[in-house]
Parts: C-alpha cells; sequence; structure tokens
C-alpha cells in the first residue's frame, strides 16, 4: 500500500512553503519568498512578511498540488509549522492549515521548524544516523542540536545568545553598503580577498566564555568590530579593501561554527554531523567543515541547498515520520508559538 500523502506548510519567516510528501518521497515543493520586500530594510520586517504570506498562501498550495499531480482530498495528514519564528507570520500559517484540516477532516500536526530542519535530510539521503548533531544556520537561527531521535528526542546543545550568523552577514553586508541578502554577495566577494587580512574577534571562545557558553555562538561583536575597523579606516583616508573585510569576517563566523560543531561531535561521540538553514550555502563554510570533519572521521551530512532554506517540504517530512511512528495529532487546540523551544 502507498504510504499517506502529507501537506506541510511553512511560514515562520519570509518564505511561504507547501509541500507534497509520500514517506520519504518528496513530490512537489512550491515556496514563495518575500525578500525582495524586504531588501529595502536590510532585514525582515514581520509585518510585511505576515502579508506576503496571506497573498501567497492559495496560489502556492495550489501550484504544490498541480506538481504533484494531487488533489486536495487526495491529502491524508497536513502538517504546519507551529514555532519558533515570527509571531505574525507563523498564524497565517497555522490558521491556513487548520481551515484545511477542518474542510477537508484530516488530522493535523503541529511542528517545531527546528527538528524539520534536521528532518529533512531524509528526503534526499535517507535513514539518519543517530546519534547526530545539527548546526543549523540562518537568518533566522543559529543553534548545535544534538539528535537522538527525529520524533522523540532532540536537544539544543547551544545557539546565539544575539544575532544569527546569516543575520551577522546581512548587516555587515548592509554597512558595506553592498546589498540584501548579505550571505551570498559577501561569500562572493570573499573569495578574492585575504581571510587572514584583518583578525576578528571569534565569540564566545575564550577560556572564560567556554565555562558557560561553550557550545553557545555570539557574533554582534564581530559585526562591531568589523563596523569599528571600517569607521577607523574612514577617518584615516584609507580605501576600504571590501574583499579582504569580506574574507576576514568570514573567515572568524566560519572558524567558530565549525569549531564548536566538531567539538560538540566529539564531546557526545557523535560521528554524524548535519548542516541546514540558509548559511549551509556558504563556500568556506562548507569546505572548512568538510576538512574539520574528515580530521575526526565525522561524516557530514548537508541536504541541497534548495531544501536547506526553510520550506514546506522539511515541515511535511517531519509530519510524515509522525504519522508513521502513530502519534497523536495535534487536532486544533494547539496555537502558533514564537518561542517554541
Ligand atoms: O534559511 P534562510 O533562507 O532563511 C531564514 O533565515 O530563515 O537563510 C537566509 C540567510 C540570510 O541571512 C542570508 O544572508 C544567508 O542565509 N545566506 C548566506 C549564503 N546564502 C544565504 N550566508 C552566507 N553565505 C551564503 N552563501
Ligand atoms: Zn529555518
Amino acid at each position: 500500500a502507498n504510504a499517506p500523502l502529507i501537506l506541510g506548510v511553512e511560514s515562520s519567516c519570509d518564505e511561504t512553503g507547501f509541500a507534497l510528501v509520500r514517506g520519504r518521497e518528496l513530490l512537489a515543493n512550491e515556496v514563495a519568498s518575500s525578500v525582495e520586500r524586504h531588501a529595502r530594510f536590510g532585514g525582515v520586517v514581520p509585518e510585511v512578511a505576515s502579508r506576503a504570506h496571506l497573498e501567497a498562501l492559495v496560489p502556492t498550495l495550489e501550484r504544490a498540488c498541480e506538481s504533484a499531480g494531487v488533489e486536495l482530498d487526495d491529502i491524508d495528514a497536513i502538517a504546519v509549522t507551529a514555532g519558533p519564528g515570527l509571531m505574525g507570520a507563523l498564524v497565517v500559517g497555522v490558521s491556513a492549515a487548520k481551515a484545511l484540516a477542518l474542510a477537508l477532516d484530516k488530522p493535523l500536526y503541529g511542528v517545531n521548524h527546528l527538528a524539520a530542519h534536521v528532518a529533512v535530510d531524509l528526503l534526499d539521503s535517507g535513514e539518519l544516523p543517530l546519534p547526530a548533531v545539527a548546526l543549523l544556520v540562518s537568518g533566522g537561527h543559529t543553534s548545535l542540536l544534538k539528535v537522538d531521535h527525529l520524533t522523540d528526542s532532540i536537544t539544543q546543545l547551544g545557539e546565539t545568545i544575539d544575532d544569527a550568523a546569516g543575520e551577522a552577514y546581512d548587516k555587515v553586508a548592509r554597512l558595506l553598503g553592498l546589498g540584501y541578502p548579505g550571505g551570498p554577495i559577501i561569500d562572493k566577494l570573499a573569495a578574492d580577498g585575504d581571510p587572514k587580512a584583518i583578525r576578528f574577534p571569534r565569540g564566545l571562545t575564550a577560556r572564560h566564555d567556554l565555562e558557560k557558553h561553550r557550545f553557545d555562538f555570539s557574533f554582534s561583536g564581530l559585526k562591531t568590530a568589523v563596523a569599528r575597523w571600517v569607521e577607523t579606516a574612514e577617518l584615516e583616508g584609507r580605501e576600504i579593501p571590501v574583499a579582504d573585510v569580506c574574507a576576514s569576517f568570514q573567515e572568524a563566523v566560519c572558524d567558530v561554527l565549525s569549531a564548536k560543531a566538531v567539538d560538540a561531535c566529539r564531546e557526545h561521540g557523535v560521528s554524524t554531523l548535519l548542516l541546514g538553514g540558509g548559511v549551509a550555502a556558504n563556500s568556506r563554510l562548507r569546505s572548512l567543515l568538510a576538512e574539520r570533519c574528515a580530521e575526526h572521521g565525522i561524516t557530514l551530512r548537508r541536504p541541497r541547498p534548495g531544501l536547506c532554506t526553510d520550506n514546506g517540504a522539511m515541515i511535511a517530512v517531519l509530519g510524515a515520520e509522525l504519522v508513521a511512528a502513530g502519534r497523536a495529532e495535534s487536532g486544533l487546540a494547539f496555537g502558533a508559538e514564537s518561542g517554541l523551544p
């Protein structure tokens, strides 16, 4: 018999995602992004994102059904991001998913967005060897997770105490006048720069910080250090070596991310590291992690970039796992939870 058909709904930030999954097979994955509407603000504006979700809901759902060749009636269960994320954005997706569940009389599962970033790997690489450590890096989150079981046991080892890694890229790009989103632009410019040109600080790596923040991150001091460096150079009338600044900033980010991720694997005796989130597209992060994982016999898993950024497929596949595990549905009695742990 066919595995149940699961609809996944994602709206936690600036991507409206609808996807259809059968078991671990991806049938459709449609994403509408409002990223351009936020460009002139240099970051996601919650109110603008919510409005964009409302507009994109129905057309994106229709595209997903069309591309999978299914009707709404064929759907067996619905999964939706309950949190964490922007409250107003989450509410749009949760309300839409509840309306669909009610109208179609199908079970509804509210799922954790971060757990879904981990589960999405099943679609590309199949069974995930457990336990695993996951490094999730995007514009909204920077977390190290220990994954003992996909649906039952994921614990957070650490997270950013201020800016997310992608947010740091976006802010540094903004102060250098490079455009938004900053990650891909800095990644490209850094290729022509010297990563050792400027020694920028590695947040939370000093001995006294490691005691309390072993697996936490901090990028706001780094952003300030870049701003200071640029200011000083301007005051002194020097030309800004943009490529060197980008490469040196990027090195500081990727050095800390990969060092702490590998340390987490070693401390917990884990030999699988999973990378997810928009910043997983970063060329330096990928090469540095690959190098350091190889040194320590750690297998690096990285879903294709289109599945690393926010999408409905990650929600659908986690929903499919919950259904397969025989978990009780959430029903209609849950709400969006911006700070879901
Ligand atoms: O996962 P994502 O698409 O959306 C959320 O933040 O939820 O991640 C977007 C973030 C942005 O901050 C963007 O600048 C960053 O990922 N990003 C990158 C690269 N591509 C996207 N950062 C560094 N290098 C990249 N190549
Ligand atoms: Zn995300």
